[in-house]
């Protein structure tokens, strides 16, 4: 087994795809919104250290040999703050803290994830502050953008950097990014169009101000399985025929989750329909007790599992690969 430490754990999507490839196990996880900890600790047999990650001395971590980390995005999205490592709440600085954990435990492997815009981010400066700090510790990097609908058969339209480090150069020469693959899971393998769920997700007549539901009844008159977004005045039908990205915004201002029309009725997509759109398997375990709004923001902060999965599983080609050149030597 491969002991990883996740660092912005979140509700752990980064180590449920590293989990799956078979050979990597997080031992060390950390987080510090309550949140996410609990959905967490819901489905990893580990205690997460909810400590602010600044106030995390590296001798306090135990050894590992797999760093995981999808560090904020805020600083780096081009919706977001554009301040890069200048962002005054501090939270472009956080890579930082990774790199002064990973100079310290000097792990063989990291495994890094971020908004796709990471990459242009003030004219390429941010990146290439990124790669020097992990170059100067003699890691070797590859990095690639990968969609979730060309290369996790998810039907979503997320695209983000995947940024794979390594310490020892054959296994960095033995790894690859996985290849496109078919898009073959449906909508409606990931959303429920039949069933009948909790009147709180549908839209009704009268249930909202103003004219909301004779606008979306308007807008969603084809009976096609597609994906709708209510904006601000008018709604809009996705036409790509994937969910858009989700984000972690979603379900806070109300009516920003995905609507779809069903069987019986208009309505949201629910906090698990969101989760199955990230890839996470069916028996993930959401917190019953844990509100909607706070889980549609852990879904659109995570990953998509099944991307992470096919990239920890050339991960672990490239390692077993390399232990085979080594022995045969
Ligand atoms: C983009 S999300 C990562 C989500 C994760 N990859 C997942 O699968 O759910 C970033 C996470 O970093 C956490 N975070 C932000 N600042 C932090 C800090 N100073 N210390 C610890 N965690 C922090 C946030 O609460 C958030 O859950």
């Amino acid at each position: 087994m491969y002991t990883c430490a996740s660092f912005f754990a979140g509700v752990g999507g980064i180590d449920k795809g590293f989990e799956n490839a078979g050979i990597f196990k997080t031992i060390y996880a950390n987080e510090f919104d309550p949140f996410p900890v609990k959905t967490y600790e819901k489905n990893f047999d580990l205690k997460v250290d909810c400590r602010d990650i600044r106030e995390v001395k590296a001798s306090e971590i135990p050894d590992f040999q797999v760093m995981l980390a999808g560090f904020p995005c805020q600083a780096f999205s081009v919706a977001g703050y554009r301040k890069g490592f200048d962002d005054e709440k501090g939270r472009g600085t956080l890579f930082f803290e990774l790199v002064r954990i990973f100079k310290e435990k000097k792990p063989e492997i990291i495994f890094l994830e971020n908004v796709k815009n990471l990459v242009s981010h003030d004219n390429g400066n941010t990146f290439q502050v990124i790669l020097q700090e992990l170059q100067n510790e003699g890691y070797s990097v590859k990095f690639q953008v990968l969609n979730a609908m060309e290369y996790g058969n998810i039907p979503q339209n997320r695209e983000r950097i995947y940024i794979v480090a390594f310490k020892n150069k054959e296994q960095y020469k033995n790894f690859e990014f996985p290849l496109p693959i078919k898009l073959e899971t449906k909508l409606s393998d990931v959303i429920d169009f039949n069933t009948k769920i909790d009147d709180r997700y549908y839209y009704t007549e009268g249930k909202y101000k103003g004219d909301i539901y004779e606008q979306l009844v308007e807008a969603m008159k084809d009976d096609n399985q597609d994906i709708y977004q209510w904006r601000r005045k008018y709604v809009r039908k996705n036409k790509s025929g994937v969910v858009p990205t989700l984000t972690a915004n979603q379900g806070e201002g109300g009516h920003n989750v995905c609507l779809i029309k069903t069987k019986n009725g208009i309505r949201k997509m629910t906090p698990h329909e969101c989760f199955n759109v990230q890839g996470f398997p069916k028996d993930f375990v959401l917190p019953e007790e844990m509100s909607d709004a706070k889980l549609y923001k852990q879904a659109g902060n995570s990953v998509c599992v099944s991307v992470i999965q096919r990239i920890a599983e050339n991960i672990k080609e490239a390692v077993e690969e390399t232990e085979k050149k080594e022995k045969t030597a």
